[in-house]
């Protein structure tokens, strides 16, 4: 049983001190009557909260798919730049949300942000291999020999070796396209397992990552909730 002020504040919505003000305003709804004290305990599993009206989200945790843009830092604070926040309302902010691993600056696509750290630790775990899969649009042309050096699992420029991953051609000539699927992370890994192979990146684009698809009517910058599905896949 919680409090009704640290129930309000917890949506990232309302501070304590402005879900005080509600409550003694009479704008708080709780199960249908006016809530007459912050004192007042309520379920937050069981409880139905409205204010003004509204109905109240009070899910323990959010989770967010995101069309990460070019241009924007996967962070949750960067002086310099614009971060993938931006892009959530402050209530997000707020309450803690942070991305699940990290797309480069000019990477676009599939980015989750959530504040269960459970989960994402969970997805981010290099032993669990969470297959990671990507639009890539490389400079110079692409062989069946690149595809069997992704498939053996390659070793990079600073020696680093990399799990074996799968290399699908889609087109090959003077600018080819290919889907990648690597099932780790490490620091710009698909760029840097091209750039191995002679080849450079020009457009890359996280299209799913584990069960999780990006949600191809999202444009460039636009979010949605997980669905109730897509959540009970990851998990
Ligand atoms: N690999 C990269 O090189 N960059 C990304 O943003 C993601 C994977």
């Amino acid at each position: 049983m919680e409090r009704l002020d640290k129930l309000l504040a917890s949506t990232g919505r309302w501070s304590r001190s402005e879900a005080r003000r509600l409550v003694r305003e009479g704008r708080v709804l709780a199960d249908g009557r006016i809530a007459a004290s912050v004192e007042e305990k309520y379920d937050p599993d069981a409880v139905r909260l409205c204010v003004d009206g509204e109905g109240v989200d009070l899910s323990r945790f959010v989770y967010v798919m995101l069309h990460k843009p070019a241009g924007v830092l996967s962070a949750t604070e960067d002086g310099r730049g614009k971060t993938v926040l931006d892009l959530l309302p402050e209530e997000y902010k707020k309450r803690g949300l942070f991305p699940v691993g990290r797309l480069d600056k000019d990477t676009e696509g599939l980015l989750l942000l959530t504040d269960d750290g459970q989960l994402a630790h969970e997805l981010l775990s290099p032993k669990k291999h969470v297959d990671k899969v990507y639009f890539a649009r490389v400079d110079g042309a692409l062989t069946a020999d690149d595809c069997a050096a992704f498939a053996a699992g390659m070793t990079l420029g600073d020696g680093l070796r990399c799990l074996p991953a799968e290399l699908e051609i889609v087109s090959s000539g003077a600018q080819s396209e290919a889907r990648v699927t690597v099932r780790e992370g490490k620091f710009h890994q698909v760029k840097r397992m091209f750039a191995a192979r002679g080849k450079t990146v020009v457009y890359l684009k996280r299209l799913s990552m584990g069960p999780l698809a990006l949600d191809e009517t999202l444009a460039p910058g636009a979010w949605r909730a997980l669905r109730a599905e897509e959540l009970g896949m990851l998990k």
